[in-house]
């Protein structure tokens, strides 16, 4: 079953095409990556689906609606879920407050049910030792998973992550992807990740689609992908194939 369904996007800022033609399906419980260079669209597509940009043209079908001229609040109600490339956790609420900020906005039975709810996330996340702490003293890492709790804080169907490794180091990255795979298997949540941990990326997607200045230049399985000659001339590099073990 076809959980996100984009057809034909285009948006352009101005002169630049940001985004031209893009079509991107993801499955129900599917992990699918996007990878590209830095201003290839990435974001632009993912504000797509969540709503923050509208295209000029094309659709976004969600479990078969067409969401493309709803509001964000409703489509995080009809399960999307994401994170921003540059976190917005509120620093001095603690984590139980960002979290329950999170899954304020879904159709939920009250602030007793609420807290509830949040407080098992937290608990899924590893984050129960510091659930009352302010996000401010937080380590960055500790709040990049307070970010991740949010964002599956009103249980999505489909979570969008947008570069959530960035700035981590490798145990934090490690915890991460421990996290997801944990969460996935729980909720049997879809992912769309953009990132630019290729390590990351091999081991976690199934599929893999690759913008390059706006336009969708490959799709497949990550062993396809590594071996794609457009992909290595755009982004991955000449030499990346052949230092890959
Ligand atoms: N709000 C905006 N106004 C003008 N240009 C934008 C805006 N958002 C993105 N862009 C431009 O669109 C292109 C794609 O950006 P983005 O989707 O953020 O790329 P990526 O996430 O792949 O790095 C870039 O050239 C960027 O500068
Ligand atoms: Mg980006």
């Amino acid at each position: 079953m076809t959980i996100l369904d984009a057809r034909n996007i285009s948006k352009r800022y101005g002169g630049l095409a940001a985004l031209t033609d893009v079509d991107m399906t993801v499955s129900a419980g599917e992990f699918v990556a996007i990878i590209g260079p830095n201003g290839a669209g990435k974001s632009t597509l993912l504000n797509v689906f969540t709503g923050l940009v509208v295209p000029d043209s094309g659709a976004v079908l969600l479990a078969g609606n067409d969401v493309t001229r709803h509001a964000t609040n409703r489509r995080i109600k009809a399960g999307l879920g994401r994170t921003f490339q540059h976190g917005r956790t509120f620093p001095r609420l603690t984590v139980l407050e960002n979290v329950m900020v999170g899954a304020a906005i879904c159709p939920t039975l009250g602030e007793r049910a609420l807290r509830e709810s949040a407080l098992q996330i937290i608990e899924q996340m590893g984050l129960a030792d510091i659930a009352d702490n302010a996000i401010r003293t937080l380590s960055y890492g500790h709040r990049r998973m307070v970010e991740l709790a949010r964002a599956v804080a009103c249980n999505p169907k489909v979570l969008l992550l947008d570069e959530p490794a960035a700035g981590l180091n490798s145990a934090e990255v490690a915890q991460l992807v421990k996290r997801l795979a944990h969460l996935r298997e729980k909720h049997q949540l879809a992912v769309v990740l953009i990132e630019h941990n290729m390590g990351m990326v091999m081991r976690l997607a199934e599929r893999i689609v690759v913008l390059n200045f706006g336009s969708k230049i490959a799709e497949g399985a990550p062993a396809e992908i590594q071996a794609n000659p457009a992909v290595l001339s755009a982004y991955l590099g000449e030499g990346y194939a052949h230092a890959r073990v």
